[in-house]
């Protein structure tokens, strides 16, 4: 496979989406071809379990893991690899970390069985770069706040919650520092922006 696969990640509100929009652009203005998607939601399947798993009833545990999981396998095998095949640079929201992170350490499961189910889901497809936007609970309220958006089903979560999935990514990247990039999300747009670039312009060189 040729082409380079970044994702980022990170609590609700760590401003991810806008940092993937900077980093597509950048990279596009670089010649390559650019393929900005997310997850949960990033085919015509995912769009319908996105819709459940964020704005219907509760959802057990497990189910709630093996629905992110069948997002991933229909979007890894319909979007990503199709698209590394053909080189082309995907930017990504949310990826394996995010269901390591909220299901394996926000919810009581075994963070090993929810690895091996997303890896099964993805045939061990692991991105290049992860660029991990730490925010406070405090800061990402206080950002969604200000969106005047209502909060989804993992949004309302209990601030508990958000603190366990914090510590969960900054586990993640700690034990991954090759493939982490850790940023401090309250820091200004464009700085962020640099620190990404900076990561990235020797993966298109390699
Ligand atoms: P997202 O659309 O990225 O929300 P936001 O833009 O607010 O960050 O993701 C939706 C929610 O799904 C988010 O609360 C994180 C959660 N999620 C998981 O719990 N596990 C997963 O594997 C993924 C991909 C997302």
């Amino acid at each position: 496979m040729s082409g380079i696969f970044i994702t980022l990640e990170g609590g609700d509100g760590a401003g991810k989406t806008t940092q993937a929009e900077l980093l597509a652009s950048w990279l596009g203005e670089r010649g390559l071809e650019v393929v900005q998607t997310r997850e949960p939601g990033g085919t015509m399947l995912g769009a319908s379990l996105r819709e459940l798993l964020l704005h219907g009833e509760h959802v057990d545990d497990r189910a709630e893991a093996l629905l992110y999981a069948a997002d991933r396998a229909q979007h890894v095998s319909k979007v990503v690899r199709p698209a590394l095949e053909r080189g082309a640079a995907v930017v990504q929201d949310r990826y394996i970390d995010s269901s390591l992170a909220y299901q394996g350490a926000g919810r009581p499961l075994d963070l090993t069985e929810v690895r091996r189910i997303s890896e099964w889901a993805t045939g061990g497809l692991w991105p290049h770069l992860t660029v991990l936007l730490d925010v406070t609970p405090e800061l990402a309220q206080k950002r969604r706040e200000a969106t005047g958006e209502r909060a989804d089903r993992l949004e309302s979560e209990a601030a508990e919650f958000h603190r366990a999935v914090r510590e969960g990514f900054l586990r993640l990247a700690e034990a991954d520092p090759d493939r982490f990039l850790v940023l401090d999300a309250s820091l200004p747009r464009d700085e962020l922006h640099a620190a990404i670039i900076g990561q990235v312009a020797p993966l298109l060189a390699s």
